[in-house]
């Protein structure tokens, strides 16, 4: 356990925060991390993670994102060796050498490997769980896609369904995803809006959509991941007194979309300019969100600034 390896460095001048990880206790420039080539992480995506941001160096949902990552570990039978209390201390103290501080929000990324064994499929019950924490800086998401919106495609590709690798599963495997985006990017694209076997929408590449349909609110509730910010947001609305559902919501409903937005941890509410179908129909939506999109992205910020105020006691700082 230690500060193993050589001092960490800022990248940029504007950034007080250096890319920082923390594998196993060792914590290390992001450059000079390293993890054996036989952990089970590298070799079969053997794994779950988590990400969360921070706000004034508070982790926001820092509770639900645990609970997330147990569930994730319970859904592959993983039992995870190093306890919550462990984890927390480590992500804590990569966040302090990383010079993570009130004035700059950082991304915090906590994976957690079956570990290292054999080269064989089956995974060793006794095997120790090995983690690797990633402190660094917030992506900066192009800013077209706040100001204008995200184009979105609808790729050939469908995404998995919940019996064969459940998409709540959140972990290392994330080939399905990655073919998703991989299509919509390589026909122009930005991000991908994929679809279950049967036709219905389930989530962008690594974000939950939302609709605006016939006036209605509605994100799909089966078949993709359950987001912390689409659960908070919800939350947020219901004490603002909008009204948002969790349906089905099948690909020839879309043809009525008024709106549509994504939302994750990093990008919290994104909008979406447009909507390619199977057939190639484009639908367009207002640039940078409609009136519904706003509102939202208005609530929700609100929301997480109560949220900060009332939880400072999980700083990590
Ligand atoms: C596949 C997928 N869906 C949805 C989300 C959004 O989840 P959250 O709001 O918890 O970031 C993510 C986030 O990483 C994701 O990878």
């Amino acid at each position: 356990m230690g500060f193993g390896c050589r001092q960490i460095h800022r990248e940029t001048a504007y950034s007080m925060i250096a890319p920082t990880i923390n594998v196993d206790g060792l914590i290390c420039p992001a450059k000079e991390a390293s993890i054996p080539v036989l952990d089970r992480g590298f070799l079969y995506g053997d794994s779950v993670y988590e990400v969360f941001r921070t706000y004034r160096g508070v982790p926001l949902f820092l509770d639900d994102h645990f609970e997330r990552l147990e569930n994730s570990a319970r859904l592959i039978q993983m039992q995870i060796s190093q306890s919550r209390e462990e984890l927390l201390f480590e992500i804590k103290r990569t966040a302090k050498i990383a010079g993570v501080s009130h004035d700059e929000d950082a991304y915090v990324r906590y994976q957690i490997t079956r570990g290292d064994g054999q080269v064989d499929l089956y995974p060793d019950p006794n095997l120790k769980t090995r983690y690797v924490i990633i402190v660094n800086t917030l992506p900066s998401h192009n800013a077209v896609f706040y100001d204008r919106g995200m184009y979105m495609m609808i790729p050939k590709v469908r995404r998995n369904p919940a019996n064969a690798l459940d998409p709540n599963i959140k972990g290392g495997n994330y080939l399905n995803n990655i073919m998703g985006l991989t299509e919509a990017r390589q026909s122009g694209a930005d991000d991908c809006v994929m679809l279950s076997r049967d036709g219905f929408v389930t989530e962008a590449a690594n974000s939950n959509v939302w609709f605006v349909i016939r006036g209605r609110l509605v994100t799909p509730g089966a078949g993709n991941l359950k987001g912390l910010t689409k659960k908070h947001i919800h939350k947020a609305l219901e004490e603002a007194g909008v009204d948002s559902v969790e349906e089905d919501i099948h690909v020839n409903e879309l043809l009525d979309a008024t709106e549509c937005f994504v939302t994750s941890a990093t990008r919290e509410v994104m909008p979406c300019a447009s909507l390619t179908l199977l057939n190639g129909e484009r639908l367009d939506f207002p640039e940078g969100g409609g009136e519904v999109t706003r509102a939202v992205r208005q609530v929700f910020s609100e929301y997480i600034q109560r949220y900060i105020e009332e939880n400072t006691s999980d700083s990590l700082l």
